[in-house]
């Protein structure tokens, strides 16, 4: 397990993941006492040749490969420690190939103080690790700071997808889910049940169907939104060490769905010249090309392009895992189980949501957010644990920690639906919480719903998950009929 994989941008975001956290994250017992002894631990101070600044990079060096491990494994308890021990840890640097800044060391944050103490400061710790690595799309709110992008594009784009649109997504995707289910899939030879894999029947297939339906980003055809998406997800997000193959393929989708959005856009404009074609088209992309003066003469057609390229990247993997990952840990518990399929048959969908977002707290898209320290900051003030986090570090910011400090959550072990909206940072936190956060919480227990709601919903034993790299590739249930 000696590929670290950090940072996961699901949305959204970096996470290098050793191996898979989507197969059983059981530890021993052993292990799950033993995260800061193992941490601590300084494997090659022995050796006699080796000064004080060696033995601290070895130290160092071994807390990356066993934070790796942990997070892949058993994060809660890893982060129990932590908070307790060493809330604000220090690691190596993660080795980033071709890195044009300064790369020192990696800093963990785990306390819910500090984590939205750092991610309240975007403009000292900054998504300098985007900002790279989208270079190939251009600039975009993600990839930049407190900046006239962000400050201009962000509350544009929500202008372009109000709440008020829910209820139309809700039924787009009861619709997509149900036809997509009846698609894909396979009934028995006794014709007595079906077995259906999640991710390419719905949790993939959803997020591309309303990409051209909601988004009016249609594509080409579902393989070729499905390879741009998965290319530059995989790449922008979960290649921090800069893999030359990944890279080549985000950069060649970069440039293919560019190329198509401008001539998309060239299209849609020419269609909404037409009074009767304007007065109907009411997807995000129309809506963009019909506002897209009125706000600034900055929101050019390139930008409409790169903004709506981005709903794709950041919608779809970001979507089949989290309904992979809150299904698990809802079957891992029956009787919370038993309580969503209730809620489900109901239709009652905001209760709903609260058992999905309180199942994703225990297994969330990005346990850890990566930020980049661009000058030298003095971290939890006055407190026990104040301290100085120099520039040129990368600072983990752990969300997921946080939502597990039993400083400011209740009882934080415990399942339960009945904690304020708050406390979830599912979708991040501050500046760059999530622009899809509403699409999201209609979406996702909309697709689960879907499954909820059949006889006797179990998974296939015989068909672990597949994770390639970082998202499920299947995951297979099977159902009644
Ligand atoms: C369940 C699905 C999703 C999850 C869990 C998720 C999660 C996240 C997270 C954690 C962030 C914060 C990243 C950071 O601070 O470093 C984020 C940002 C973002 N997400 Fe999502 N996301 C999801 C779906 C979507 C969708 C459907 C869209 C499409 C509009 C989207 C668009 C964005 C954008 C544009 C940002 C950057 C916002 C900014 O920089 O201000 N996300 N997402």
């Amino acid at each position: 397990m000696n590929q670290f994989k950090l940072l996961r941008f699901s949305t959204c975001i970096f996470l290098i993941l050793a191996g898979s956290a989507l197969a059983g994250r059981a530890v021993t017992q052993e292990q799950s006492q033993n995260f800061m002894r193992e941490f601590n631990r300084i494997e090659f101070r022995k050796l006699p040749i080796v000064g004080d600044w060696f033995e601290d990079q070895d130290l160092f060096r071994h807390r990356v490969r066993v934070f790796a491990k942990w997070l892949d494994q058993n994060p809660i308890q890893m982060f129990d420690e932590l908070r307790e021990h060493e809330p604000i840890a220090r690691m190596s640097s993660i080795p980033i190939r071709g890195a044009k800044y300064k790369n020192s060391s990696a800093i963990l944050v785990m306390k819910s103080a500090d984590v939205i103490e750092v991610l309240d400061h975007p403009e000292v710790f900054s998504v300098r690790h985007f900002a790279e690595k989208m270079s190939p799309l251009g600039e975009h709110m993600l990839s930049v700071d407190v900046s006239p992008i962000h400050a201009i594009e962000k509350p544009w784009m929500r202008k372009m997808m109000p709440a008020t649109d829910m209820k139309r997504i809700g039924e787009m995707v009861d619709r997509m889910a149900l036809i997509s289910t009846d698609l894909m899939q396979v009934v028995s030879e006794d014709g007595k049940s079906a077995k259906l894999d999640v991710v390419n029947a719905l949790g993939r297939r959803v997020p591309i169907l309303l990409s051209g339906e909601y988004f009016g980003f249609p594509g080409p055809d579902m393989t070729t939104m499905y390879r741009w998406s998965h290319a530059t997800q995989e790449d922008f997000f979960h290649n921090l060490p800069n893999q030359r193959k990944l890279r080549n393929r985000a950069v060649k989708a970069s440039e293919e769905m560019l190329a198509y959005a401008t001539d998309l856009i060239e299209k849609r404009k020419a269609a909404l010249k037409d009074p009767a074609t304007s007065a109907q088209a009411d997807d995000v992309l129309s809506r963009m090309l019909k506002n897209e003066k009125l706000d600034t003469a900055d929101l050019t057609d390139d930008r409409v392009g790169i903004n709506i390229v981005a709903t794709l990247i950041a919608g779809v993997e970001t979507t089949e895992t989290v309904v992979v990952q809150a299904l698990q840990e809802l079957m891992k518990r029956p009787e919370q189980f038993e309580l969503a399929k209730k809620a489900a048959l109901a239709n009652d969908d905001e209760l709903l949501r609260k058992y999905v977002w309180e199942a994703l707290r225990f297994h969330p898209l990005n346990p850890v957010m990566p930020r980049y320290a661009e000058k030298d900051y003095v971290i939890g003030k006055g407190t026990s644990r104040e301290t100085k986090i120099e520039r040129g570090a990368t600072v983990l910011v752990g969300t997921q920690s946080a939502m597990f400090d039993e400083e400011v959550i209740p009882n934080p072990k415990a399942f339960s639906i009945d904690r304020p909206a708050s406390i979830y940072m599912l979708f991040g936190y501050g500046h760059h919480r999530c622009l899809g956060e509403m699409v999201s919480s209609v979406q996702v227990p909309r697709i689960i719903k879907s499954l909820l709601v059949k006889k006797n919903l179990r998974i296939v034993p015989s068909k672990a998950p597949r994770k390639v790299p970082a998202f499920p590739e299947d995951f297979w249930v099977e159902y009644d009929l």
